[in-house]
């Protein structure tokens, strides 16, 4: 098969990256000059594993190509995939669709032959039908469909999400749109992935509704942690002992500092303005992203009352960017956390692996090399991203290097009875706070 992929950001590159490695023939189309410059030079625009080796092994294959002219991609594709970016609009938190609707005019103009127009960007309820309106009335003579193919990849790990998905849905009501689709993820059936076929407008919701699912999971156990900090309660014992009910299952339920990335916090927005928008509100959906939003404030106000007030301090952070494995920094908590820290006084010194140059865009804070160097002389220390890394201290050698032997760990990636025999006063979430032994 062959197929256009506009595009180039993450889910767009991804996509066309694995798609070919499936064995079709894909032209990945960017209207950033430098950016699909620097794809033919083999330079990856984001951090994600495994994605370089994909890519690199493609173009050599000869079946991935960038380029960006869309007309003669679409003129010869049998799918058009429309993946381009949709942020939470200015003023409102509706999804914002301008790109959405210039590439379908763009490709309406090189429609030649049938093709089926496929949005994997994730888009309100009713896009897809907007899209084939478009495309119609700028080409009445134009043979196509317009399906919808949500992407369920997490950052970090979408290479391995798209080759083994939990599930791949298709919305759409034309039989021929569906077999071009069942063709182009035929190495997936064959692996018996499950294929849903469903209406443009239910597959469109499921995307919202898998993302809105997944915060509010986090959310409750989140709010269960302030319950289990008041009440002596272990937010990690909770959660393994509701998760083994298996109509509960147990992901999705580390507490931390709230949520981040680049889906969560804007697709539970425009969820709910739709709701809102059709007379059917989400009120929990609602609830959820306004206690994510304040979370991330409580939790500044936490390594405030850890330190004993950040006024005057040093404090050594250890990971910003909103989750390990990526250099995202979108909605990061570090993004209101570091911020409100320096307002309060605190002098913020930082280092995370990969996400360097993605904060310093958002960020102003004093930048250190690695772990060592950001420890060294600070009054404590926050860990606000689980890297691996972050995951071995060697407490000894931390305690030498800090001024006092505080940790904030906003991850849980320690255990308290560990760090009181380490000598370290040990704040985290949803268990109790230990000091020296
Ligand atoms: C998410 C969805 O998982 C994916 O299916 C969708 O296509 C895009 O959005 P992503 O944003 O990459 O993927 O990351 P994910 O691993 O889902 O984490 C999202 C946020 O939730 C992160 O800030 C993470 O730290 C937080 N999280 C996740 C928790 O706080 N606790 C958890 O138990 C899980």
């Amino acid at each position: 098969m062959r197929v256009a992929m506009i595009g180039t950001g993450y889910v767009g590159l991804v996509s066309g990256a694995c798609f070919s490695e499936f064995g079709h023939t894909v032209m990945c189309v960017d209207k950033d000059q430098s950016k699909i410059d620097a794809l033919k030079r083999g330079e990856i625009p984001i951090f994600e594993p495994g994605l370089d080796e994909v890519v690199a092994t493609s173009v050599k294959s000869g079946r991935l190509s960038f380029s960006t002219d869309l007309g003669p991609a679409v003129k010869n594709a049998d799918a058009v995939f429309i993946a381009v970016g949709t942020p939470s609009r200015r003023g409102d938190g509706h999804a914002d669709l301008t790109y959405v609707f210039q590439a379908a005019e763009e490709i309406a103009r090189s429609l030649d032959g049938y093709t089926v127009v496929v949005t994997k960007s994730t888009v309100p309820v009713g896009t897809g039908q907007r899209v084939q309106d478009t495309i119609r009335a700028a080409r009445p003579d134009a043979d196509f469909d317009v399906a919808s193919n949500p992407e369920f990849l997490r950052e970090g790990s979408a290479i391995e999400d798209f080759r083994r998905p939990d599930r791949i849905v298709v919305g759409t009501e034309s039989e021929r749109a569906r077999q071009i689709l069942r063709e182009l993820y035929r190495p997936l059936y064959l692996n018996e992935t499950p294929i849903l076929f469903t209406s443009r407008e239910s597959s469109e919701l499921i995307k919202y509704a898998a993302n809105a699912f997944l915060a509010t999971k986090i959310t409750f156990i989140n709010e269960m942690a302030d319950l289990c900090e008041k009440v002596g309660a272990n937010v990690q014992d909770v959660a393994r002992g509701i998760g083994l009910d298996g109509r509960i299952g147990s992901k999705f339920l580390h507490a931390g500092p709230g949520y981040g990335g680049s889906c969560f916090p804007k697709d539970t927005l425009a969820l709910l303005r739709t709701g809102e928008e059709v007379g059917a509100p989400t009120k929990i959906v609602t609830a959820v992203q306004q206690v994510n939003e304040e979370r991330k404030v409580r939790m500044a106000e936490k390594i405030d009352a850890a330190f004993g007030g950040v006024k005057g301090k040093t404090i050594a952070v250890l990971g910003l960017t909103f989750k390990p494995n990526t250099d995202d920094m979108r909605d990061s908590p570090s993004l209101v956390i570091v911020p409100w820290l320096q307002e309060h006084g605190a002098k913020v010194r930082a280092f995370d692996p990969e996400g360097m140059k993605e904060a310093r865009k958002h960020l102003k804070f004093d930048e250190c090399e690695d772990t060592e160097s950001t420890l060294k002389d600070a009054d404590g220390v926050v860990i606000l991203t689980e890297w691996n890394e972050f995951r071995a201290l060697d407490m000894a050698r931390t305690k030498q290097l800090l001024k006092t032997p505080l940790m904030v760990d906003l991850r849980n990636i320690y255990r308290p009875d560990e760090m009181a025999k380490a000598g370290f006063t040990y704040v985290s979430v949803g268990r109790r706070t230990v000091t020296p032994v």
